[in-house]
C-alpha cells in the first residue's frame, strides 16, 4: 500500500531529508546537509510512503513566478524504481501546482532522467547551468493543463467502476467515473449534464449519491488493499449543502478521515466505518457528507 504524503511536521521533514540525501547525493560522496538548498524552506514537499512505513519516493517544488513552478529532487528508492512512483510524485507536485494557478512546470534535469521526464509530458528546452554535482543538465518544460490523474491499484479502481456499473446501475445514468486514488485520497467525479435540476445545477439527490459512492468506494478500496470481502452497506448519513453545484461535480474521501476496525472482519464479524467525503464543484467546496457504512461479513 502506498500513500502521497505532505512531510509537515519535524520528524517526517527530517526521515524527508535523509532520504533525498540518500538517493541524490550519498551516491556521489557528497555529504549529509549537501541535500538541501535554499529553496527548500519555501517550497513545497510530497513523499510516498509504503505500508510499512517506509518513504519510498520524494519530490519538491519551488516557484519561479506565479505561474511557473519548478520541480526538483525526485528521487526514488533504488528498490523500487519502474513501478510508477516516480510518476505519482510528478503527478501530485503538478497537481498541487495547478491548484495554486501555475499553466507551466520546469525542470533541470540530468541527461539520465531525461527519458523519465519525457515520458511524463515534459518536453526538452536547453543546456541548464551545472549544479553542485557538476553534471550535464538539460531543461525540459511543461505546459500544465486540468489536474493530472493519479491512479494507484488501476486494477482495483476499473474493477470498482465494473461493480458499480453491474450492481448499481444508477451509477452509469449519473456519469459516477472512478477518477483517481492515490492511496491516501479517492475521487470519484459526475457528469453534471446528466444530473441537471431546472435550476441548472446539480440535482441534491444525485450529489447525495456521489458522496455515498465515494465514501463506499474508499472502503471498498480498503478491503481490497487488506484481502478482505464484505458486503457494504450505508447506515447513516447526513450531508450538508453550502453552495448548488454548477459546473465539475467531485466527491473526495480522505483516508485519514476515515475511522473504523477492519480486523474485525477477518473474524467474520460486521464492521463499522465513519468517514467523511467533501463534494466539491471544481475547486470549490460545496458540500460535506458524513457517513457511518458496515460492511458485513460475506457468508458461505
Ligand atoms: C528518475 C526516477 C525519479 C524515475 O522514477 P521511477 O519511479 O523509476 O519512474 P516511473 O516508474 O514512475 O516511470 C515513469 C515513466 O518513466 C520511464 N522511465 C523511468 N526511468 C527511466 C529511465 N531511466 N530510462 C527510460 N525511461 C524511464 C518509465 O518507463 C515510465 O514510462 P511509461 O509510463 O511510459 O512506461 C528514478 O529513477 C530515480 O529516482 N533516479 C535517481 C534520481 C534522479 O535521477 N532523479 C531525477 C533528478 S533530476
Amino acid at each position: 500500500m502506498y500513500k502521497v504524503l505532505t512531510p509537515k511536521n519535524d520528524e517526517l521533514l527530517e526521515r524527508y531529508y535523509q532520504f533525498r540525501w540518500r538517493i541524490l547525493r550519498e551516491p556521489f560522496n557528497l555529504p549529509l546537509g549537501s541535500e538541501k538548498d535554499e529553496y527548500d524552506a519555501v517550497a513545497h514537499h510530497r513523499m510516498v510512503i509504503n505500508a510499512n512505513n517506509e518513504i519510498v519516493a520524494v519530490g519538491r517544488l519551488h516557484f519561479n513566478a506565479a505561474d511557473e513552478v519548478q520541480i526538483r529532487h525526485i528521487a526514488v528508492d533504488f528498490d523500487a524504481h519502474g513501478k510508477g512512483l516516480g510518476r505519482v510524485i510528478i503527478a501530485a507536485l503538478e497537481n498541487y501546482a495547478i491548484g495554486q494557478g501555475a499553466v507551466r512546470a520546469v525542470t533541470n534535469s540530468l541527461e539520465t532522467s531525461e527519458a523519465f521526464f519525457a515520458s511524463c509530458g515534459y518536453e526538452k528546452q536547453e543546456s541548464a547551468p551545472k549544479d553542485l554535482l557538476k553534471l550535464k543538465r538539460i531543461q525540459m518544460v511543461k505546459q500544465l493543463g486540468t489536474t493530472q490523474r493519479i491512479l494507484m491499484h488501476p486494477k482495483w479502481c476499473a474493477e470498482l467502476q465494473q461493480t458499480w456499473q453491474t450492481t448499481i446501475p444508477i451509477s452509469e445514468q449519473m456519469g459516477i467515473q472512478v477518477y483517481q486514488y492515490d492511496g491516501l485520497t479517492f475521487e470519484v467525479r459526475a457528469s453534471l449534464n446528466k444530473n441537471i435540476n431546472l435550476h441548472g445545477s446539480m440535482f441534491a439527490g444525485s450529489i447525495y449519491s456521489l458522496a455515498t459512492l465515494t465514501g463506499w468506494g474508499l472502503i471498498h478500496l480498503q478491503l481490497r488493499q487488506r484481502a478482505l470481502t464484505g458486503n457494504i452497506v450505508l447506515g447513516d448519513g447526513q450531508i450538508h449543502y453550502h453552495k448548488p453545484v454548477t459546473s465539475q461535480p467531485r466527491g473526495i474521501a480522505d483516508l485519514d478521515a476515515l475511522q473504523g476496525d477492519f480486523s474485525q472482519l477477518s473474524n467474520k464479524q460486521k464492521t463499522r466505518i465513519e468517514l467523511s467525503v467533501q463534494i466539491l464543484d471544481g475547486l470549490q467546496a460545496v458540500a460535506e457528507f458524513n457517513g457511518v457504512y458496515w460492511v458485513l461479513p460475506v457468508t458461505d
